[in-house]
């Protein structure tokens, strides 16, 4: 079995040592640096973000949420749709205004973009004012390509597709005092015909474990409530460790681990998901009720196109052990319509594969064809204007089961962990099974679990006050 390569630790040390070079490097300017971390995509860019403050922070740099006036703009992409990469070339694109105002602005591009040749080539092309370029197996590498830049001067591409390695010990500044992400394994192993992942991201790599269980037990002893541990396939965690463990192992060892917290991880392949699974879920405690399973599609015509490797009537299955093990299980997936060859009769199965089910909320994507995968060159016959006029048709049926879903948590009393305040001066907070709660109460419970009387519901979130 092939081991996943970790990067040796000095090497990392040598990382910090390149932003120690970096921040006496800017020290020689006078005023406070300041970054923008922009990220776009999934919680592993979230995460992968936080690393990415983690060493700028070390470099010296602050931190503002906007372009302007930032010293160095770090964009982290997404690759997943056309729409994502036209935002993030549109928004490239008015960095050379910003720049203009402020010339010694760095402009960095990284993330799952970056490792598309055809991006790359295009910003060498048409963006000559993007300073550094990387891909994300070379995220560890950014204080070194940094201070390349700045010693040099010339502008660095680093996105040749290099083999992904596990790196620990990378500074972590994050978001939330509250919420914690930790990335459990990197990559993709599964190639869905439509997915552009593996190919940007590499080859499935765990953690080890006690790498995981030491952040975990630093996130907790420093009063973080809500712990989400991600990867693209968690249910495949450590197949690549050559150690006798799986995933369901590594949700009990740190239920075991002490603090008040929830743990929540995704995204869970139901081909590796089941019983096993379901039974950790259970009896662990501290893990929510709460699962995102994504189905993509209700045929298993389709399935079998897009290489998910189950069917529909397993897939079903799969959902009545989990709500035999876990009846309150709040339930969650993501779903393509209009992949290519699509017939009206595998919509409908889609279609009634939700009914079926009855989602607490769907993610719902109309099929973008990515560079390089498979089901780009699939003859797609389905005119766009009947694509979305399904894909309109599902996202109402189910606003309507969500809201359906909603309304039976009125007069329900919930535990939820207050997280924040909204722009309408209520709270907001989330319950174990993760929807949103509107609240009105004091500022003062924010950071707090408290028992929550829902009032009002919407397709979109619920309402409610304290019951205490
Ligand atoms: N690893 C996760 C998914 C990550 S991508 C998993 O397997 O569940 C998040 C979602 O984006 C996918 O579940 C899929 O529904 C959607 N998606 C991925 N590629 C897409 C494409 N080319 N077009 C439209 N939607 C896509
Ligand atoms: Fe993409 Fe499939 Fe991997 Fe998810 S499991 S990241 S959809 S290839
Ligand atoms: Fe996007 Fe990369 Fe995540 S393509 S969805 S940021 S893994």
């Amino acid at each position: 079995m092939r081991q996943t390569p970790t990067i040796d630790p000095a090497e990392i040390r040598r990382q910090l040592a390149f932003c120690d070079q970096i921040r006496a490097l800017l020290d020689q300017r006078p005023g406070q640096k300041v970054a923008f971390v922009d990220t776009y995509g999934c919680q592993q860019n979230e995460a992968d973000s936080e690393r990415l403050r983690g060493y700028l922070a070390r470099m010296g740099y602050a931190f503002t949420d906007t372009e302007e006036g930032a010293d160095l703009v770090l964009m982290n992409t997404c690759a997943i749709r056309e729409h994502a990469e036209h935002r993030v070339f549109g928004n490239v694109g008015a960095l050379s205004h910003t720049k203009r105002r402020h010339p010694g602005q760095l402009i960095c591009l990284c993330g799952c973009m970056a490792r598309q040749d055809h991006v790359a080539q295009r910003l060498r092309q048409s963006f000559p004012y993007v300073d550094l370029v990387f891909g994300p197996q070379l995220l560890w590498q950014f204080p070194q390509l940094l201070l390349e830049k700045l010693t040099t001067g010339k502008r660095v591409f680093a996105t040749d597709d290099v083999p992904g390695a596990v790196a620990e010990g990378i500074p972590v500044v994050r978001q939330s005092t509250l919420k914690a992400w930790v990335s459990i394994m990197y990559g993709c192993n599964n190639f869905c015909t439509y997915c552009i992942v593996p190919y940007v991201r590499g080859r499935e790599r765990s953690r080890q474990p006690e790498d995981i269980l030491a952040e975990v037990r630093q996130l907790a002893q420093a009063g973080y409530k809500d712990i989400t541990l991600l990867g693209q396939n968690v249910n495949s965690y450590g197949k690549d460790l050559g150690l006798e463990i799986d995933f369901a192992w590594l949700l009990e060892q740190i239920n075991a681990i002490p603090g008040d917290f929830l743990i929540r991880f995704m995204t869970s392949h139901p081909k590796d998901a089941g019983p096993r699974l379901f039974d950790a879920m259970a009896a662990c405690e501290k893990v929510a009720p709460a699962l995102h399973l994504p189905f993509q599609s209700g045929s298993s015509r389709v399935l079998r196109a897009m290489n998910r490797k189950y069917t529909r009537e397993g897939y079903l299955a799969l959902v009545d052990q989990l709500r035999a093990r876990i009846p309150e299980i709040v339930l969650t997936s993501d779903v393509i319509v209009g992949f290519p060859g699509e017939t009206q009769e595998d919509f409908e199965e889609t279609m009634s594969l939700i009914e079926q089910v009855r989602y607490d909320a769907l993610f719902t994507f109309i099929f973008s064809p990515r560079r390089g995968t498979p089901a780009e060159k699939l003859p797609d016959p389905m005119p766009k204007e009947q694509k979305s006029a399904n894909f309109q048709r599902l996202l109402q049926r189910q606003n309507e089961i969500s809201g359906e879903k909603h309304r039976q948590y009125i007069g329900k009393t919930c535990r939820c962990l207050v997280d924040g305040q909204g722009s309408d001066g209520l709270l907001t907070a989330r319950t174990a099974g993760g929807r949103l709660v509107h609240l009105a109460a004091d500022p003062g419970c924010v950071g707090t679990w408290r028992q929550v009387r829902i009032t009002e519901a919407s397709t979109w979130a619920l309402f409610g006050e304290l019951a205490e």
